[in-house]
Order: structure tokens, then C-alpha cells, then sequence
């Protein structure tokens, strides 16, 4: 990796708009000190069947001249491969309590074609089932995450599900998925119980959901001992506590022998007002400043949600799973808007980075999120169109990301400063540090200020440090992207500065994210 110089920093820098005096910003961090683990879950991903989401984005069939393995995309493979993604999220959303698993397994030309109801009706082959699901999550290297069908389906559908996945071969469910091609039991890292029960999961009251969840918790078994499964509760989709207060009650008074769970679900989009209508490009400043301010209440859920939390779950026992998170804009123009499609800009990588941070401060408690979603849907890593795909800013941020995946915590004290356009005000800066597992110390550090670099002095005790190198994101607007034409605009760039007297002197330009590891 080449270090980039002093003087071509400058220049960059020169290039980047004028620069204003301002004192750096004073950070510090003792490698010697570490917090809780960043649990690699939180780097989750989402992929409902939506619009392209799954088909299209993932599946093409095996007939398709689309070159693909077992008719799953090997470029969006290839891609998803070096995010590390520890685990995915299928089938929705609001479509899987719509989805009956049993439409989706067999012989490909045998299987329903049907609307699908949650998602604008389209006519549906269910092609991508279990089955190709797994296969996905394998090629990919990542881990399973089932929603179970409350809303319209039975407890004994769901149990039967799961029974398909993770029951022996010689069981009467392990021959019929043996004669589908897969033999070995599948493993379910997580299961979730409904999506959304207050909405579009049924409507439920609080009390309804937690009856249901106690007969899905008590009848839905997973067979497979290589990978026991975490149950995720349905939870908050705001600041209101009532789901948190029942469920969590519901855990605390209720949990016997008989039935057990391990997460409780938190959604919040970034999307301003409903129905969504901000611009994913194209847009001014204000809306920059504003649309971020509007991600930060993640902070205000989490705290608000832990509380009701600690009440009765002191040991953090159960984790905060924010399982659906990201921005929420105007689809693009043209398309159907039912498919949630949305460009995804310089702003997007500064909202997950804002998120990630979020969840890494609080990964005690945050132990598993996924953003949504993965491919051509929302807030997503991978845009594809035919043959064509391309990586959003989000996807490097995440890429740039992966060495916090599992790494233990290490609190960096500074003073962000503000930025401030407006009447709106955030921090200029925002940070992390975490100590990898082969004992690196990683730094994610963004510049908030679209107009301004932002200079920073991190003072590092506890160990030696001659250099820190790797990588800046940044873009010639915030509102940025890439596009099939034009793949190239918004991607990291190397950088690296050289650490003197145990001080790490770095200028950051506007509107970025970097990420650097210290070494000696
Ligand atoms: O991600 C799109 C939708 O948002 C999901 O299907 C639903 O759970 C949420 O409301």
C-alpha cells in the first residue's frame, strides 16, 4: 500500500476547496484498555424478496448467460466474499409473513409462481427457495438468518421449516431435503419470530405477540447441534417501549425450561418523514446536514431500549438486534416504486459510519444488526442491472470496516467540534478504535464537514507506533455515487502519515471516512 505523501496530501487538499484555519482535533486512546467485543454480527445484512433484491441482484437462474454458479451471481459473490458478511437475513421484511417455504423447495419448474402481496404483487417463480438461499449464504461464506412466518402462517409451519433445514438425513424431513440436493443438515444461526408484529407483521397488541412468541419459542427446533440457533424476538420500531417492556417481561417472568430468546429486534430507518421522498442525489447541503441528523437518533433508541432492557435483563444476556437500519430515499426515477430502489451517495457511506459507530459504542449490549438491504433494495452495498453491477459507497465503508469485525473496543476520547449549517449542528468529527484479534489497533475516524478538512492530533499510549496506513473515502461531492458508466467515483484511496512522538497527525478531507491501523 503507498503511503500518500505530504505533498501530495496538500495537493489534494488545495483541490478539495479552501481550507480554513482550524486547531486539529485532539484525540486520544491507550491501546492497553479494551471494552467489549464488537461482535462481527453487526456488519449483518438484510435481503428480502423485494423488487431486485433477490432476483436479479442475486439470483438469475442456471440457464442465465449471466455467468453464475447453480444460478446465483458469481460477480455479486465475488463482491459480498470480501465484506466478510457474518450473516443474512431472508426472507423479509414484511414478505415473510407472507412467505410459505414449502412454495419455494423442489423441482424449479413444479414450484408456485405467485404475486408477491408485501411487495407491488409482481409475479413471483419462487425459484430462489431454502434450498438456493443456503447455497447463496454458503458461497458466500456467511451464516443463516430464517424469519419465521407469524403473521400468516402456523407454528407448526414454521416447526416444520425448521425441521426441512437442520433435522438429520434419515429423518423424514432430512430425506426430503436430501432428495433436494442438500443431504447435510443446513445451519440456522439465527431465527427470528415475525417481523414487525405491530405492523405489517399482523397488527398485533404487545400481549398478542408475546403468546405467539412463546408457542414459536417453545415448538420451533432446531436438530442441528453443529450451530445452535439465537431466537430473535419481534421489538421497538421507534422510541415507544411497549413491545420492549411486554417481550422483555415476557423473558424475564415467562422464560422456563421450555422455551428461550436471545435477541429482541430493533428497526429504524433514516428517511425524514413518511412516505419517503427525499432525494438520494441531487440534493443541497441542508438536506446532507439534515438527513444525518436524522440517523443519530439511532444513538437516543439504543439508550432508550437497553434501559427497559437492563430492567430485566441486567447480565445483557439477550441482545439489542437492530435487524433492519439504513437510509430510506425517493426510488429512483423511473423505477417501480414498489422495488425500493434508491442511489446511494458520499452521504450514505457517512450515515453507515455514523451507525457503525454507533452500534461499536454500544456493542454490549448491540450485538447483531443488518442493514437493509443488501442488493438493489434501500441502503444497499451492490447495484445491479442485467449483467451490469456496481459498488455503492456504502459497500466501502463496509470493505473498510471489516477489520472491526470481532475486535475488543478501545475507548478514543476527543472533542468532535461541530459542524453546523443551517440552524443544523453535528459533530465535525466522529470515531472509533478497536484492537483486532492479532492485537492491531484500527482507527475509523470521519469528517463530518462537507466544505471543511478537519486536521487530527491522536496521542497513542501503550504501545509503539511508527505509521498508521490505510484507507480514505471521499468524493468531488457528498452527493456523489457510482454509477454502471462511471463505477469509479466514490471508492477508498490509500493513505498513511508517520507517527512522531507517539502523536498521529492526519488531515482528513471533507466529507470522508477513513480507516488506518497503527503499526510499528
Ligand atoms: O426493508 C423494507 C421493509 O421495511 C421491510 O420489509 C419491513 O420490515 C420494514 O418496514
Amino acid at each position: 500500500m503507498r503511503l500518500m505523501n505530504i505533498g501530495i496530501a496538500l495537493t489534494a487538499l488545495a483541490l478539495a476547496g479552501p481550507a480554513l484555519a482550524d486547531a486539529p482535533v485532539a484525540l486520544s486512546l491507550d491501546a492497553t484498555k479494551t471494552e467489549a467485543r464488537i461482535d462481527r454480527h453487526i456488519f449483518g445484512q438484510f435481503a428480502e424478496d423485494l423488487g431486485t433484491g433477490v432476483y436479479g441482484g442475486i439470483w438469475v437462474g442456471k440457464d442465465s448467460p449471466i455467468p453464475n454458479v447453480r444460478g446465483i451471481r458469481k460477480d455479486v459473490v465475488a463482491a459480498l466474499k470480501a465484506l466478510h458478511v457474518p450473516v443474512v437475513r431472508w426472507p423479509g421484511g414484511c414478505y415473510a409473513d407472507e412467505y410459505h417455504w414449502q412454495d419455494g423447495i423442489g423441482p424449479t419448474a413444479a414450484r408456485k409462481a405467485l404475486p408477491n402481496h408485501a411487495w407491488g404483487n409482481v409475479l413471483e417463480t419462487n425459484a430462489f427457495g431454502t434450498d438456493e438461499f443456503m447455497d447463496f449464504v454458503d458461497q458466500i461464506g456467511s451464516e443463516a438468518y430464517i424469519s419465521a412466518n407469524v403473521g400468516s402462517g402456523t407454528v407448526k409451519e414454521a416447526a416444520d421449516w425448521m425441521a426441512y433445514m437442520t433435522m438429520p438425513a434419515d429423518s423424514y424431513w432430512g430425506k426430503l431435503r436430501t432428495a433436494n440436493g442438500h443431504a447435510a443438515p443446513y445451519k440456522v444461526s439465527m431465527l427470528g419470530i415475525g417481523n414487525e408484529s405491530w405492523d405489517c407483521g399482523g397488527h398485533m397488541s404487545p400481549a398478542e405477540y408475546t403468546s405467539q412468541l412463546k408457542l414459536y419459542g417453545r415448538f420451533v427446533h432446531n436438530y442441528n447441534n453443529d450451530m445452535p440457533t439465537q431466537v430473535i424476538a419481534v421489538g421497538p420500531g421507534g422510541l415507544e417501549t411497549d413491545y420492549t417492556e411486554a417481550v422483555m417481561q415476557t423473558y424475564k417472568k415467562n422464560r422456563n425450561w421450555s422455551w428461550d430468546m436471545h435477541g429482541l429486534s430493533l428497526h429504524s430507518y433514516t428517511w425524514m418523514a413518511w412516505p419517503p421522498s427525499w432525494k438520494a442525489t441531487g440534493f443541497g447541503e441542508k438536506e446532507y446536514a439534515e438527513f444525518l441528523k436524522d440517523t443519530l437518533k439511532m444513538e437516543q433508541l439504543i439508550e432508550t431500549h437497553s434501559a427497559v432492557m437492563n430492567k430485566y435483563d441486567p447480565e445483557k444476556r439477550v441482545s439489542l438486534v437492530v435487524d433492519e437500519w439504513g437510509s430510506w430515499l425517493a426510488p429512483t426515477p423511473g423505477s417501480n416504486p414498489s422495488f425500493l430502489q434508491q442511489q446511494n451517495s458520499m452521504r450514505d457511506a457517512v450515515l453507515a459510519a455514523f451507525n457503525i459507530n454507533i452500534f461499536a459504542r454500544h456493542a454490549d449490549r448491540v450485538r447483531h444488526t443488518n442493514i437493509a438491504q443488501m442488493i438493489n433494495v434501500l441502503q444497499a452495498m451492490i447495484l445491479t442491472d442485467r449483467d451490469k453491477m456496481v459498488l455503492t459507497p456504502t459497500y466501502h465503508v463496509f470493505k473498510m470496516y471489516v477489520p472491526f469485525q470481532d475486535a475488543a473496543f478501545v475507548p478514543l476520547s476527543y472533542k468532535a467540534g461541530t459542524y453546523k449549517v443551517n440552524g443544523v449542528s453535528l459533530p465535525r468529527i466522529d470515531a472509533i478504535a478497536a484492537k483486532a484479534k492479532d492485537g492491531k489497533i484500527w482507527i475509523a475516524v470521519t469528517n463530518v464537514d462537507p466544505n471543511r478538512p478537519a486536521d487530527i492530533d491522536l496521542a497513542i499510549a501503550g504501545m509503539p507506533a511508527g505509521k498508521a496506513v490505510g484507507e480514505t473515502l471521499t468524493a468531488p461531492k457528498f452527493d456523489a455515487v457510482n454509477t454502471f458508466d462511471a463505477p469509479d467515483t466514490v471508492v477508498p484511496k490509500p493513505v498513511g502519515a508517520a507517527i512522531a512522538g507517539g502523536k498521529l497527525h492526519m488531515t482528513l478531507a471533507p466529507a470522508s471516512v477513513t480507516v488506518v491501523s497503527l503499526v510499528p
